[in-house]
C-alpha cells in the first residue's frame, strides 16, 4: 500500500484488507447477475519491492535475476558511484536505487518501493501473460492497462534523456524538466501490447483500455490498427490537460479537444472522454460546480465510452487535507510547501452517501482520508430525493445515451462560439437531439438560428436542463423557440428536434 494497490506484491492474489478471493468470485458474480461488467486495473510496469520476483531477482536467483532493470552505475573520477543516467521518476527524483543486496542500482518509474519490470525478459513476459490468463478464466471482462508508456526504457541505459528547454522548472528533481524519449512509448512496448491484445481476443468480448498520458500523435498509436490492434481504446485525457481552470473552458476549447480526437484518432476506431478519475482534481473543484452538469451532457452524449470517477455524478469537490494528514506518496515527496499541487489525496476522499455521520462511508469513528465537510449538502440521499439534482440529471443522460441515435448517430457542431459549445446528434431518418453548453460565467442569450451553420428547426422540446436553469422556458417538456435561448451561467440544455 505505498501506492494504494499500484504496487503489488502478489498478481493473483486479493489484499486481505479488502477481502478474499471468494469475496471476489462473489463480486464477478453479482456484477454479471446484474447485467455489468468488471474491468480490472492491471499494474504491468512495476511491482512491489515486497514481491517475491524482486526478492529473488535481488539474489539473482534465476529466471528472477532478470526481472528488474539492473545497472552497476557509473563510478567518477572521485571514485564515487552514481546512477547511470540522469532519469527522474514521475514521483521526483532518481528514478534509481542503490541496493545494498544486490550491489547495483535498479530502476523504478514511480516510487523506490515500485521497481520497474523487465519486459527484455522472456520468462518475465510470459509470468505477465499467466497473469492475465488467471484473471481472464476468472470472468474479468477486461483490463485498464496502468502506465503503459512506461513499460519499457531504452535497451542503452547509459544514455541522458534531453533537458526540456520550455518546461519552465531548473529543477532536476521535476520529471517535467526532462523529455522522457528513452523511458516512454519505446517500440517494445507496442510488441508487448499486441501480444497481450491476442491472448486476450481468445476470449469473447474483452475490452483493453490504456492509460497514457502523452502528445496526441504518440497517444493514437495505442490503438494500433486492423492488422496489428493494440488498445480499444487509449484514454483520453485531454479535459484533463487541457483545461486547467475555469478561465480554459471556452466553447472553442472543447471543440478543439473533440476535433483533437476525433481528427487524430485512426479510421474506424471507438472515441472516449475522460473527466476525472483518482489521479486528478475533481470537475466541481479543478473547473467549477456551475459546468458539472454541461460536462456530464458533454461526456455521457458524444460518440464513444464516458469515463467517469466516482462522485463525479454529485459534483463531489476536492477535500482540503494538511499536511498531517497527507498520506499520497506524491503529495508525501513534494513536501509541506508544494504537497497541494502534487497530491492526489483531495479527490480520493470518502464517497458521500447521505447525511449520516462520516457520510455513510463506514460506522467506524474515522476514515482514511477525511470526509468532505460539504457531504450534508452533497450526497447521494439527498440528491436522490430531491426533486431536481446533478445525480438526477445524470442517471437521466445515462440513461438517455442508450437510445440508439447516441450510440450511432453522426455528430455535427451548429454553433461553436467563445461561449457556446453545441452538437446535433441524428440518425439519417429518425431522431435527432441537440446539445447546447453555455461555457461562460455570466448568462447567455444566444440566437441559434442566426449562428447556426446548417439550418435548424424553429423550435425544440427540452429533455433535460442543468441544475441552476430554473426559467419557465426551459422547463421540461416545454417547446423551446431557438431564436431566443436563455442560458444560466455554466448551463446545459438537451433538446429534442422535431
Ligand atoms: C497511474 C495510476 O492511476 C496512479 O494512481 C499510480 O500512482 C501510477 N499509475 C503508478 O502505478
Amino acid at each position: 500500500m505505498k501506492d494504494f494497490g499500484y504496487d503489488i506484491s502478489n498478481y493473483t492474489a486479493i489484499d486481505p484488507i479488502f477481502g478474499t478471493m471468494d469475496d471476489f468470485d462473489s463480486l464477478i458474480r453479482g456484477i454479471h447477475d446484474r447485467g455489468m461488467k468488471l474491468v480490472m486495473d492491471f499494474v504491468p510496469n512495476h511491482s512491489s519491492d515486497e514481491h517475491e520476483w524482486f526478492n529473488k531477482s535481488v539474489n539473482q536467483e534465476d529466471p528472477y535475476t532478470d526481472y528488474y532493470v539492473w545497472n552497476d552505475g557509473v563510478i567518477d573520477s572521485n571514485g564515487t558511484r552514481h546512477p547511470p543516467n540522469n532519469w527522474v521518476s514521475e514521483f521526483r527524483g532518481s528514478a534509481w536505487e542503490w541496493n545494498e543486496g544486490r550491489q547495483q542500482y535498479y530502476y523504478h518509474e514511480f516510487l523506490k518501493e515500485q521497481p520497474d519490470l523487465n519486459y527484455r525478459s522472456e520468462e518475465l513476459r510470459k509470468e505477465m501473460e499467466n497473469v492475465l490468463t488467471f484473471w481472464l478464466e476468472k470472468g474479468v471482462d477486461g483490463f485498464r492497462m496502468d502506465a503503459l508508456m512506461y513499460l519499457l526504457e531504452v535497451e542503452d541505459v547509459t544514455l541522458d534523456e534531453p533537458v526540456d528547454p520550455d518546461s519552465g522548472t531548473d529543477d532536476p528533481d521535476d520529471p517535467d524538466s526532462l523529455v522522457h524519449i528513452y523511458t516512454t512509448n519505446q517500440p517494445g512496448t507496442f510488441q508487448v501490447l499486441h501480444s497481450w491484445r491476442q491472448l486476450i481476443d481468445q476470449y469473447d468480448e474483452k475490452m483493453l483500455m490504456a492509460e497514457v498520458y502523452s502528445d496526441v500523435n504518440d497517444v493514437m498509436r495505442y490503438y494500433g490498427n486492423d492488422t496489428y490492434p493494440l488498445a480499444d481504446f487509449p484514454f483520453n485525457f485531454f479535459l484533463i490537460e487541457n483545461l486547467l481552470n475555469r478561465t480554459d473552458v471556452t466553447g472553442y476549447a472543447l471543440k478543439d479537444i473533440v476535433d483533437l480526437w476525433m481528427d487524430n484518432m485512426p479510421a474506424g476506431k471507438w472515441p472516449n472522454w475522460v473527466l476525472g478519475n483518482h489521479d486528478n482534481g475533481r470537475i466541481a473543484s479543478r473547473l467549477g460546480e456551475d459546468l458539472v452538469d454541461a460536462l456530464n451532457m458533454f461526456d455521457l452524449l458524444l460518440p464513444g465510452t464516458p469515463v467517469t470517477y466516482y462522485g463525479e455524478e454529485l459534483g463531489m469537490e476536492n477535500t482540503f487535507v494538511s499536511w498531517e494528514e497527507t498520506v499520497d506518496p506524491e503529495g508525501c515527496r513534494w513536501g509541506p510547501e508544494h504537497y497541494q499541487e502534487h497530491s492526489r489525496d483531495p479527490e480520493r476522499t470518502p464517497m458521500q452517501w447521505d447525511s449520516t455521520s462520516m457520510a455513510g462511508f463506514t460506522t467506524f469513528n474515522s476514515t482514511w482520508l477525511p470526509v468532505n465537510p460539504n457531504y450534508l449538502e452533497v450526497n447521494a440521499a439527498r440528491q436522490e430525493s430531491a426533486e431536481v439534482s446533478h445525480l438526477k440529471i445524470y442517471n437521466a443522460l445515462a440513461k438517455l445515451r442508450q437510445e440508439e441515435v447516441f450510440v450511432k448517430g453522426v455528430i455535427a457542431f451548429p454553433v461553436i462560439t467563445k461561449e457556446i459549445f453545441s452538437f446535433t446528434r441524428s440518425l439519417a431518418h429518425g431522431d435527432m437531439y441537440l446539445v447546447v453548453l453555455n461555457t461562460a460565467e455570466e448568462e447567455v442569450e444566444i440566437n441559434l438560428h442566426h449562428h447556426s451553420n446548417f439550418p435548424l428547426p424553429d423550435t425544440a422540446t427540452v429533455v433535460l436542463r442543468s441544475l441552476h436553469d430554473d426559467s419557465p422556458e426551459t422547463e421540461i417538456g416545454s417547446e423551446l423557440s431557438l431564436d431566443d435561448v436563455a442560458m444560466v451561467e455554466g448551463g446545459g440544455l438537451v433538446l429534442q428536434l422535431p
